[in-house]
C-alpha cells in the first residue's frame, strides 16, 4: 500500500453569513490522498468541492470558519497551526492549490517571470532573479511551455496557455500534493485535452506526487483520475476507482450524475441525456437522514431517519441505506 499523504477525518466547515446563519459546506468529509494517484473529486456545483479544497489548505479567512475534524498532511496535524507557520512549512512545498479560475488571478501588469520572482519570495526561499529564472525556465521546458511565455504578460496569452502557466507554476516549489480546482472548466474541448495533458506530465516526471482535481464533469476524470470522491450537499457520498464511479457506481448520486451527462466512450451507453430533478438541500439548515433522499427515485422511510453511515463494498465505500446487489439490479448493472 502507498503512503498516505493527506489524510483527512472528519471534517467540518462552516461559512459565517452577514445574517448569522452558518453554512456547513463541508459537513463530515474523510478522504485520504495516497502517494502516486490522482485523485478525482466530482459533484454538481454548489456542493462544497471549493470549499473541501480551501479548507484542506487549511485557508480559514472569515468568512470561512473551522468546526471539527482532523487534517494530516505528511506528518504535520495542519489545524493547529497559524497562518504563518502554514505559508512557511506547509503551503507551497508540502500542498499547493490551483484556485478556480485561477488563470485570472495572474496579474495583468505584471510579466510571468516576475509573477514566479514574487511567489518564490514569499515563500521565505532566498534565490537571485537569474537563478529564479533558471528555475523557471527548466520547469516549462519539463512541462512543454514555450520560454517566450516567462517573459510574457498574461493578456499575450490564450486561455488555455494561461491555465497551464498557472499549472507550471504551482508546481515550482516541488510540493507533494497539488490541488486543481476546475482546471478545464470553461475551457474547449481540445484545450482542455492540452490542461490535462500538462497536469499529466507534472506528475509522470515525478514534479509532484499526487494531484487532487476538482471538477462538476464527471467524464472529464475518464482519462486521468485513479480513485474518484462523489461529493454532495457537503459529504462524500461515494469513492472508489475511477472505473467503479463512471462504470458501476453505487450511489444513486453518482449514478444520477454519470446519466446527466453525454459521454462519446463506447462503453458508457448513455444515448439520453438525464438532468438530475430537483435541487440540493439548504446547507444553512439542519439535514436529517440522506441528503439525496428528496431527488432519488429509490428513497424509502428509512432514508429518512438519523445519519447515513458509510458502508463499504471491498475498495468502493458509498453513503446510501440500501445494499449494493439491490443498488447494482436498480442500475442495471450485471455485477
Ligand atoms: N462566502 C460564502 N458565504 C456563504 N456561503 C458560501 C460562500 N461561498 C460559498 N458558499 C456556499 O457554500 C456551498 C459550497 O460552495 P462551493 O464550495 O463553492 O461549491 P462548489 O465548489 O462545489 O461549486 C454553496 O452552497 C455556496 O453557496
Ligand atoms: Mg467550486
Amino acid at each position: 500500500m502507498s503512503e498516505s499523504l493527506l489524510q483527512v477525518h472528519d471534517l467540518r466547515t462552516y461559512y459565517a453569513t452577514r445574517e448569522g446563519n452558518s453554512v456547513f459546506a463541508v459537513d463530515g468529509v474523510s478522504l485520504e490522498c495516497r502517494e502516486g494517484e490522482i485523485l478525482g473529486i466530482a459533484g454538481e456545483s454548489g456542493c462544497g468541492k471549493s470549499t473541501l479544497a480551501l479548507s484542506l489548505m487549511g485557508m480559514y479567512f472569515r468568512p470561512l470558519c473551522y468546526d471539527r475534524g482532523t487534517i494530516q498532511i505528511g506528518s504535520t496535524e495542519i489545524t493547529t497551526l497559524s497562518p504563518e507557520q502554514l505559508r512557511l512549512t506547509i503551503l507551497g512545498n508540502e500542498i499547493a492549490y490551483i484556485p478556480q479560475a485561477a488563470m485570472n488571478v495572474l496579474n495583468p501588469t505584471q510579466r510571468i517571470i516576475h509573477f514566479i520572482r514574487d511567489i518564490i519570495h514569499e515563500h521565505g526561499l532566498d534565490k537571485s532573479y537569474d537563478e529564479i529564472y533558471e528555475l523557471a525556465r527548466e520547469r516549462f521546458a519539463a512541462l512543454n511551455l514555450p520560454e517566450r511565455v516567462l517573459r510574457a504578460y498574461p493578456i499575450e496569452l490564450s486561455g488555455g496557455m494561461k491555465q497551464r502557466v498557472v499549472i507550471g507554476i504551482s508546481s515550482i516549489l516541488d510540493p507533494r500534493i497539488l490541488i486543481a480546482d476546475e482546471p478545464t472548466s470553461a475551457l474547449d474541448v481540445s484545450t482542455q485535452k492540452a490542461v490535462i495533458k500538462t497536469l499529466k506530465k507534472l506528475f509522470d516526471e515525478g514534479f509532484v506526487r499526487s494531484i487532487i482535481f476538482i471538477t462538476h464533469e464527471l467524464q472529464v476524470l475518464r482519462h486521468i483520475a485513479d480513485r474518484i470522491a462523489v461529493m454532495y450537499a457537503g459529504q462524500i457520498v461515494e469513492t472508489g476507482t475511477m472505473e467503479q464511479i463512471l462504470f458501476k457506481p453505487l450511489h444513486p448520486y453518482s449514478k444520477a450524475l454519470m446519466d446527466s451527462i453525454v459521454v462519446p466512450e463506447k462503453e458508457i451507453k448513455a444515448k439520453k441525456l438525464y438532468g438530475i430533478p430537483g435541487d440540493p438541500p439548504n446547507l444553512a439548515e439542519p439535514i436529517v437522514g440522506c441528503r439525496f433522499a428528496d431527488r432519488c427515485s429509490y428513497v424509502t422511510d428509512e432514508c429518512r431517519i438519523g445519519d447515513i453511515a458509510e458502508r463499504s463494498d471491498g475498495q468502493q465505500s458509498y453513503r446510501c441505506i440500501h445494499e449494493p446487489e439491490q443498488l447494482r439490479s436498480w442500475h442495471g448493472q450485471s455485477n
